[in-house]
């Protein structure tokens, strides 16, 4: 099967898929991206992504390539091309195509890209197996709640938790606090069984995992609060796990080698892995998509 991909109003073969060199997005990093994830041939959170890819665009006047219905034709039509189930759907926009020059460019059309991956279906088994993470410094710029393909920061660190035989890195501020993951949000459950994790800010992206995790523990009951916790307190954690569109919720074991709680997955952790999969069988998503800073 060809895999395909959509340039600009065209799909094409992936390997014949291709930008101008003069595109703001490979020349500046201008541009924005979401992934969306398919469960069981369910695109996941579209109302969320799509809000937050309209900060995104807002924040960085960014205009939309076509409305935001039409884009959701296309995720589906390079879905369905791809015969992608279970897997990913890649958006980029970047500001388009122009002469060099740092300033925005007059007249110019934004340019989008879709590609489609297909995955092995979400395997609650896997993700109870526990990873470790790493602790790093967040040197990133200001304005983490904006989707931005602008990754130096977070592919650099992502590599450091490689090297480091870890899955993922968490980022500490001048303050000492966790804002997130290179590419997940972070969780702890504190010794009191207190879930807890980052409040939304600039600080860190508001992920449709992380809403989608709110919304299942507040439908079940399960109390849980939104504020920065510190590195001090994450090794001190009797649980921690990691939230993403392509991690979805992933049991942490270690943190900078030591072990967190008992080094086994725990309990409420496997109970939100239970009750997110349900959420997003059941609602499809998040249904409240409306704050982003
Ligand atoms: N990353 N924080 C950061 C820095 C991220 O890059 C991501 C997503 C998240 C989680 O957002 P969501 O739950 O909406 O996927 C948090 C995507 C998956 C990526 O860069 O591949």
């Amino acid at each position: 099967m060809t895999r395909i991909a959509y340039v600009n109003g065209r799909y094409v073969p992936h390997h014949e898929a291709a930008v101008h060199i003069e595109d703001r997005g490979y020349q500046f990093a201008d541009g924005v991206y979401e992934v969306f994830f398919l469960h069981h041939g369910r695109l996941i959170g579209e109302q969320g992504h799509m809000d937050r890819l309209e900060h995104s665009l807002k924040e960085l006047r960014i205009a939309w390539p076509m409305s935001r219905r039409a884009i959701g034709v296309v995720i589906r039509e390079i879905a369905r091309r791809n015969r992608v189930r279970d897997g990913f759907i890649y958006l980029q926009i970047s500001r388009g195509v122009a002469r060099r020059d740092h300033q925005f460019p007059k007249d110019v059309d934004s340019s989008l890209v879709l590609t489609g991956r297909r995955m092995p279906p979400l395997n609650k088994e896997e993700l109870r197996q526990g990873v470790g993470v790493i602790t790093i410094p967040d040197i990133r710029w200001k304005r983490h709640d904006i989707k931005s393909v602008s990754l130096l920061p977070n592919i650099l660190g992502k590599q450091q938790a490689h090297e480091a035989g870890a899955y993922e890195a968490w980022m500490v501020n001048d303050q000492g606090m966790v804002t997130e993951g290179t590419l997940s949000n972070a969780w702890i459950v504190t010794q009191d069984g207190e879930l807890v994790t980052h409040n939304v800010s600039h600080a860190i992206l508001n992920g449709i995992t992380r809403l989608t995790v709110l919304e299942a523990a507040a439908e079940a009951g399960i109390q849980f609060s939104e504020r920065p916790f510190s590195v001090a307190e994450a090794l001190a954690a009797k649980e921690a796990f990691v939230t993403s569109s392509t991690s979805h919720l992933k049991a942490v074991t270690s943190i900078d080698g030591q072990t967190v709680g008992n080094g086994h997955v725990g309990e409420l952790t496997t109970r939100m892995l239970d009750l997110y999969v349900d959420f997003i069988e059941n609602h499809g998503g998040p249904q409240n998509t409306s704050s982003w800073n």
